[in-house]
């Protein structure tokens, strides 16, 4: 495969984005069917246009051979001292897995928005190893859980980013 390259995502990239999140969110265990539906309704082409307006650089893509193959998505929730980075989604093409496209995405995201937010943070399902050993890997600690009353709970992720964090992109 050639090498990814990590970028943030464009208004131009907004329908091949939510056929991708689509995709991959229809697939997702521990989910139910109503937490599907309204993640799928949030990433409709038009509603990535509406966030991207507002939320860039906050969406991260890794596009291969010209194809946006992997998105990451976070959110900086306002009011909350110190300032903290939500990652919120995370998906990468099941083509295009196991070839550190995921990591090379939250590195990504993680320089992009550069040492302002020194906090960053993610739920992921406790049935989810992929995304859990990921997580790990690129050193968050587990810190917690988050109940979903009616699915399966969330593992609460963290890492404290270090000084030496720049702004700047990455290679997959
Ligand atoms: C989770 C996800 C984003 C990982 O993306 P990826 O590009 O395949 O991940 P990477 O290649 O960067 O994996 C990094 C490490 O995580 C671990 N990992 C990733 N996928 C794994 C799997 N299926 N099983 C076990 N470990 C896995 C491995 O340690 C891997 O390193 P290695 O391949 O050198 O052993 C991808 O599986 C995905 O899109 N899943 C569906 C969407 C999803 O679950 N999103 C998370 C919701 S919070």
């Amino acid at each position: 495969m050639r090498k990814a390259i990590i970028r943030k995502l464009r208004q131009s990239d907004a329908e091949g984005a939510s056929e991708l999140f689509n995709g991959v969110i229809r697939e997702l265990k521990g989910y139910t069917a109503k937490e599907k539906k309204r993640e799928i309704n949030k990433h409709s082409a038009k509603a990535l246009k509406a966030q991207l307006k507002e939320r860039d650089p906050l969406f991260m893509a890794a596009e291969v051979d010209g194809k946006v193959v992997g998105i990451v998505e976070g959110y900086i929730p306002p009011n909350i001292r110190p300032r903290l980075l939500w990652i919120t989604w995370i998906v990468v093409d099941k083509r295009y897995r196991r070839r550190h496209v995921g990591s090379a995405l939250i590195s990504g995201l993680e320089m992009g928005v550069g040492i302002k937010w020194q906090m960053v943070q993610c739920g992921v399902r406790a049935s989810n190893s992929a995304s859990n050993s990921m997580f790990r890997g690129l050193g968050y600690k587990k810190v917690g859980v988050i109940k979903h009353p009616d699915s399966v709970n969330s593992y609460r992720w963290e890492k404290l980013l270090q000084p030496h964090h720049k702004r700047g992109r990455v290679n997959a």
